[in-house]
């Protein structure tokens, strides 16, 4: 079985929905308290074993490049006052030198767009794709969890997670079958932003995939779908018919940073979660209820 070892994470969008924060910033540097929401991605692709992280990119996204350069003038202040365990932890939080490769998907033409932008990059080998505005916790963390399945039973595998069922317009949903191992189900269907009357269950795809690089040739020639754009469910669809697909229902906490109350709910999470800042975070929240 080819090792998991690269991971694409698609920050091409415009982030409309969290207008005027993203006009200048990238959604996915918005801050979830004190660290930038893309850092809990990295740091949940390392702990799977990613060891290349391929991001598409577009305009007005050169902050993500900057955040994993060097900052030699906060580096210099730092090293002259003597905070060193600050340096180091900066430092820690960042793949190594020659890790991340860049590439520009141009247009924000859709996700499956965006995924097969990387295709020279990623090669012919297995490749994770993780929507960097998801931040998904759980231990051990959800990639871990699926490039571990992904070792043991291979071919496509796709996080999925529970929704109202008002929802599911709104999302990928899927239709999940008997158990296939390692944990996971056997995924029958697909369908993007289906009619709450046509969806085939309230199972919505929830922002981790592991994908065989087959993807690639089908994104090659995919149309326009669901909202005017390409999509990579509607790709996904027409490789389940050639290879297996496998859903991973994730357990634990998923936070979408990409409408207002997701990020604010993100915001106060993970700021909940925060080993250092756990207890003032909850009298803080709590005063502030009290306060309603
Ligand atoms: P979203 O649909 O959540 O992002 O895509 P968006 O398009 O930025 O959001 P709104 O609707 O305008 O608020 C999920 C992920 O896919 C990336 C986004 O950057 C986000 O991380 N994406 C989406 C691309 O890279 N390119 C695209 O063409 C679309």
């Amino acid at each position: 079985m080819t090792k998991l070892r690269k991971a694409v994470l698609p920050v091409a969008g415009l982030g409309t929905r969290v207008l005027p924060a993203t006009k200048v910033t990238p959604k996915e540097m918005l801050p979830v308290f004190d660290r930038p929401a893309l850092q809990y991605v990295i740091d949940e692709a390392r702990a799977a074993g990613i060891e290349h992280f391929v991001f598409v990119t577009g305009r007005n996204k050169s902050a993500i490049e900057d955040y994993f350069d060097s900052a030699y003038e906060l580096e210099h202040t730092l090293q002259a006052k003597g905070k060193t365990g600050l340096l180091d932890e900066l430092s820690g939080l960042l793949p190594e030198a020659g890790r991340c490769s860049f590439v520009r998907q141009q247009a924000p033409l859709g996700l499956g767009h965006a995924i097969w932008c990387a295709r020279d990059l990623v090669g012919d080998e297995p490749f994770a794709v993780m929507l960097p505005d998801m931040i998904m916790v759980s231990d051990p963390p959800c990639l871990a969890q699926m490039a571990a399945a992904h070792a043991e039973v291979g071919g496509n595998i796709i996080s999925v997670e529970a929704v109202p069922r008002a929802d599911v317009s709104k999302y990928g949903i899927v239709d999940v079958g008997a158990s296939s191992g390692a944990g996971l189900r056997h995924l029958n269907a697909m369908v993007e932003k289906p009619a709450v009357e046509d969806a085939p269950s309230n199972l919505m795809i929830s922002g981790r995939y592991i994908l065989q690089p087959e993807i690639f040739d089908l994104l090659a020639d995919q149309g326009a779908g669901a909202g005017g754009e390409i999509q990579l469910t509607d790709a996904m669809v027409r490789l389940m018919s050639k290879a297996s697909f496998h859903a991973f229902e994730f357990t634990g906490r998923t936070y979408d940073t990409g409408s207002k109350m997701g990020y604010l709910e993100a915001f106060l999470a993970l700021a909940l979660e925060h080993p250092d800042h756990q207890s003032d975070a909850a009298d803080m929240i709590k005063a502030f209820a009290a306060r309603l």
